[in-house]
């Protein structure tokens, strides 16, 4: 989703911002443009497409002479993406310009307001609005014109602005859009994620909700929305910036996958002390976590699929009852949260819109909150009332692959100390699930080399039309997740399907030689799915399984088959994720697609 980077300071400004603006390419856009003020006017330019249009537009960004400027990336919400809607945004003078990242609700009503006070719109984005309304309440005092302009709209918003008559200052301000401060040795910067700033600061400041910023040169000032002055901590980045670049892969979706073993690690081992599971963060004794009567697991897309796993785990380790739902439908289904409840929020961004009001919807109704979050400070870390981060790193290709698995194990480890407090597991069970949990990383590994199998069977397939993932109980969680990764980077249509539902409709659509890939991990349900299997060759499907090293009598059934290393039961989709990944990922670049920038798609959905 749209992205924001500033700068002020000795360089250039134009191909610093081009270079952040690189660096948030992975969230999705349309357009991009950049505002930089030359020492006597500001100028701007825009271009629809590609960041590299608007590089060659401006020469990399060495005919945009000044060194303080403003740039964003769009991704289109209101009009179309084109030049005119591309941002920054400006006032008839162009004396004030801004780039915005969110919606505002109430455009259409300030629109009016506006045009009846003879402003004159040029796009069709509510963005404009803000640029007009920038002017309209301009007082000299850009601190002051800011604050009342918040007063103003409703929304969410990340705000870059820079103003014709403070050409030493760069501002910004948020509201329930992500946005950083940079604090650089030549300069400051802002930013709508870190990677923008890393090459030159690993120093950050997190703006919070309706907070201001200040940038000059040599310093960095907040104020909060009555204008008053207000002291902020910064933190220190500790990932590297090689963590958010492509490290001779060719793209950062393989390179991520390549992180899998490494991020589930990292995320299991600092919650295992003394061959005990050790939840610190989650900040609930043993008493309330007994007391625990009913958990609502909420999210968007690939967490959302995490959570579907994690309802068959909780439920059958722990014995608590689980729902599930995607976000966009629990913060509107008025749903019943009574005393006990516990609500799991899970997002790699910890920004998406619809998790972060679920997340709220929750508080507001007081029942306790725990956000499995893997980006460290985003709004759903801060506001939920436990975190525990999934330590992944940067995640920048759009489809999620590194942060899955994080989300995954941190899951596991929840539900394992859940059913060991409430004596839902033996030791032994757990001292044996914990060894398995242990393995994954090699496992995983294991099953990443060997990935010239699966390309040569995903070269077969990039001209499919369809394809279906069917799987039951957890391989059905697994199978929603393996369907949702084809489809978003080759454009292949796809869909999951719970195995035992086929015969209620959807094997009418199965024809000679479609291709369907059947998950079958869970031993007890192990029969039931290949008698699936059966069914679906008898009509013509070309069958590809995933199924536990042993299971060789699955060959009699299945056309194709890919074997995953033994673990745990609970533990089985950790690794037969693997090969989908692997094969939504080879059949993209087969058909040669966008994989780490599919189109329409964007990485941090920070708009409902
Ligand atoms: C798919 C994917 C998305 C995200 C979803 C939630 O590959 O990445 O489906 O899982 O948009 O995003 P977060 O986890 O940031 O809340």
């Amino acid at each position: 989703m749209c992205g924001i980077v500033g700068y002020i300071g000795k360089s250039q400004a134009a191909p610093i911002l081009l270079d952040g603006l690189a660096k948030l390419e992975y969230r999705g856009y349309d357009s991009a443009g950049i505002a930089v003020f030359d020492g006597e006017d500001i100028q701007v330019k825009k271009a629809t497409g590609r960041l590299k249009v608007l590089s060659e537009l401006t020469h990399d960004g060495t005919t945009m002479p000044g060194t303080i400027g403003i740039g964003h990336t769009r991704w289109a919400t209101h009009g179309a993406p084109s030049d005119v809607n591309a941002h920054p945004h400006y006032n008839k003078e162009r004396t004030i310009a801004v780039v915005h990242n969110g919606i505002i609700e109430n455009y259409v009503k300030l629109r009016t307001r506006l045009q009846e006070k003879g402003y004159t719109f040029v796009s069709e984005t509510d963005t404009e609005v803000l640029a007009h309304l920038l002017d309209y309440y301009y007082t000299g005092d850009p601190i002051e014109t800011i604050t009342k302009v918040m007063h103003r709209v409703e929304g969410s918003y990340a705000l870059g602005i820079i103003f014709k008559e403070h050409p030493g200052t760069v501002y910004a301000v948020r509201k329930d859009s992500p946005l950083i401060v940079g604090k650089g040795k030549d300069g400051n910067f802002i930013a709508s994620d870190v990677p923008a700033v890393l090459k030159y600061t690993r120093e950050v400041f997190f703006i919070q909700n309706e907070e201001i910023a200040a940038l000059t040169e040599e310093t960095i000032t907040f104020f909060n929305i009555d204008g008053e002055e207000i002291q902020k901590e910064s933190s220190m980045i500790e990932w590297d910036i090689n963590a958010a670049e492509k490290g001779g892969y060719e793209h950062f979706m393989l390179k991520e996958m390549y992180e899998q073993p490494k991020t589930v690690r990292d995320t299991i081992a600092p919650r295992i002390k003394d061959g005990k599971i050790v939840i610190e963060e989650l900040g609930m004794s043993d008493e309330e976590i007994r007391a625990i009567k009913r958990i609502h697991i909420v999210a968007c897309g690939s967490a959302y699929h995490t959570g579907v796993t994690a309802k068959y785990v909780m439920e059958d380790m722990a014995r608590i009852p689980v729902e599930v739902d995607v976000a966009s439908e629990f913060r509107y289904r008025n749903p019943i949260l009574e005393e006990g409840a516990l609500v799991i929020i899970i997002s790699q961004s910890g920004e998406t819109a619809d998790s972060l009001a679920a997340l709220r919807e929750a508080k507001e109704r007081g029942v306790k909150t725990l956000g499995i979050v893997n980006v460290v400070g985003s709004s759903i870390a801060r506001e939920a009332d436990s975190v525990m981060y999934t330590w992944a790193g940067p995640e920048i290709a759009v489809a999620t692959t590194k942060a899955y698995s994080a989300q995954l194990v941190a899951e596991y480890l929840l539900a394992m100390k859940f059913a060991q407090v409430r004596g839902m597991v033996t030791e032994e069970e757990i001292e044996g699930m914990l060894r398995d949990l242990q393995r994954l990383p090699e496992q995983i590994e294991m099953l990443l080399n060997n990935k010239e199998k699966i390309q040569r069977f995903a070269n077969r397939y990039i001209a499919a039309k369809d394809v279906f993932f069917v799987g039951r109980g957890i391989d059905y969680a697994i199978s929603m997740e393996g369907s949702l990764k084809l489809k978003e980077i080759s454009y292949i249509h796809s869909e999951a399907y719970a195995a035992g539902e086929l015969k209620h409709g959807t094997i009418s659509l199965i024809e000679d030689g479609t291709l369907v890939a059947a998950v079958v991990t869970q031993e007890d349900l192990y029969k039931k799915t290949i008698s699936n299997i059966v069914e679906l060759k008898s009509r013509g499907a070309f069958v590809l399984a995933v199924t536990n090293t042993g299971h060789t009598e699955i060959e009699k059934s299945a056309d194709y088959v890919i074997y995953i290393p033994q673990t745990n039961k609970y533990f089985t989709n950790s690794l037969a994720i693997i090969p989908l990944q692997l094969f939504g990922y080879y059949v993209a670049v087969g058909k040669g697609c966008d994989v780490d920038k599919p189109r329409n798609l964007a990485k941090s959905v920070t708009v409902e």
